[in-house]
């Protein structure tokens, strides 16, 4: 199903993809960022499918991307996004959505991710743009910087980049929410060990490309987000969901370690999302939040309800008036000013949060 339509678009890309990509210096010298994963860096790709969207995919409608675009941009926010802050961090401009770089140019790298992707295809099949997906999007991508700037500088440009990734908790919300027998015959140890799996060979793929620099985001306490305090109906966090959130971190870290030493070159960075969104859920004043627990926007008991929008099937919902007071714009995903503070912790955050090198020094460092 999404395959041939995806064709259609990419085949539209690559006839007009960087037929003016030459060599200015101006914003890429330096760094380039190349974006994957899930709605967490979703910069608006779903918005370039063309697909049904009943169940996840798009927020290219209002109210999403109020506060700073004042128009709705595909971003699950109210406004920026992590990856938005941290090129700009990098001094890199706005990163553009892969199948939104028609008509050329070049400019710091692009974006993969797909709102609602797995590291497992069967994660909303049909609806995004999977992992897997994306790792074939940038073969092709690195093949035409190849051809048009030549191979020595479309290496460089691979090789100096950093890989932003947020992906997995669709693999354990999908079944939780829509699909309760896709984990059912497997314990929760396989079902993570099944998804970093999925993510080690695409990080082997992202390596053999070229791509040695690796950020990787955790994976929140999800058990928390008003969409899961719904569920669990008296508005406690659903500890089963953490407990997977927790499995998963701790897999990931210790796949990280292992990469460093048996891939030559490879360098990482590792967000611990869990704590610091914890640490925020736990001391609201003290990040200036007044509201962690309900959603801005949605309806229903934590305005958990994933309605944001009106265009989901249910065109009812609350909006609040400050988006900056609360921690999550919906019912699954950070406002602006979250995703400020995230971006600036994993810029140049603590050890114990961002670790072993903050994206700072993954961008500062000049190759291998
Ligand atoms: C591009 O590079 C050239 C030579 O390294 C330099 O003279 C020029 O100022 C650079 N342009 C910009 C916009 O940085
Ligand atoms: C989208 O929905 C329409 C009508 O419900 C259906 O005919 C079509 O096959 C669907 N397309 C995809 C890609 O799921
Ligand atoms: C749920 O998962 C099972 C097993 O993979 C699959 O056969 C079924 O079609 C899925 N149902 C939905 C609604 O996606
Ligand atoms: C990747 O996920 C698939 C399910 O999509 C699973 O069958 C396979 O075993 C996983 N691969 C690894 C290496 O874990
Ligand atoms: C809330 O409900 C869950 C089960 O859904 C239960 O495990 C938990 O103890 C309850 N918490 C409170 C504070 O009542
Ligand atoms: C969301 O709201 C709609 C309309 O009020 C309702 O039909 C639906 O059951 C709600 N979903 C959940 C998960 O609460």
């Amino acid at each position: 199903m999404l395959t041939p339509t995806l064709h259609t678009v990419l085949f539209a890309v690559f006839a007009s993809l960087f037929v003016s990509a030459h060599c200015d210096n101006r914003s890429w010298k330096d760094a380039a960022l190349f974006i994957f994963g899930d709605s967490l860096n979703d910069a608006g790709t779903n918005a370039y499918l063309y697909l049904n969207t009943t169940v996840v995919s798009r927020s290219n409608f209002p109210p999403y991307g109020e506060t700073f675009f004042h128009h709705p941009t595909g971003r699950y926010s109210d406004g920026r996004l992590i990856v938005d802050f941290i090129a700009e961090h990098a001094k890199l401009p706005l990163i553009p959505p892969y199948l939104q770089m028609k008509g050329g140019e070049f400019m710091g790298g692009a974006n993969f991710a797909s709102s609602g992707a797995g590291a497992l295809v069967e994660t909303y099949r049909g609806y995004v743009v999977d992992l897997k997906t994306q790792l074939k999007q940038l073969e092709q991508l690195e093949k035409k910087l190849r051809k048009e700037m030549g191979s020595e500088k479309a290496k460089r440009i691979i090789k100096d980049g950093v890989y932003l990734i947020s992906i997995g908790s669709n693999d354990y919300l999908f079944p939780l929410l829509y699909n309760s027998t896709l984990f059912q015959s497997i314990s929760m140890e396989d079902s993570v060990g099944m998804v970093i799996g999925n993510i080690t060979n695409v990080l082997e793929g992202m390596y053999k490309v070229g791509g040695r620099k690796f950020a990787m985001i955790g994976i929140l306490p999800f058990g928390c987000v008003p969409g899961m305090r719904a569920l669990t109906r008296n508005g406690s966090c659903s500890g089963e969901a953490n407990n997977l959130a927790k499995l998963h971190n701790i897999a990931l870290t210790s796949v990280l370690t292992k990469l460093e030493t048996r891939l030559q070159g490879f360098e990482y960075s590792y967000f611990d999302f869990y704590t610091a969104t914890r640490e925020r859920i736990q001391h609201p004043s003290k990040y200036g939040f007044k509201e962690v627990e309900t959603a801005c926007c949605g309806s229903g008991p934590y305005r958990g309800n994933f309605t944001c929008g009106g265009k989901r099937g249910v065109n009812k919902f609350s909006l609040c008036r400050h988006p900056g007071k609360y921690l999550f714009f919906d019912a699954f995903h950070p406002t602006e000013r979250a995703n400020r503070q995230f971006a600036q912790l994993m810029w140049n955050g603590n050890p114990t949060i961002i670790k072993p090198h903050t994206l700072k020094a993954l961008f500062k460092h000049e190759g291998i």
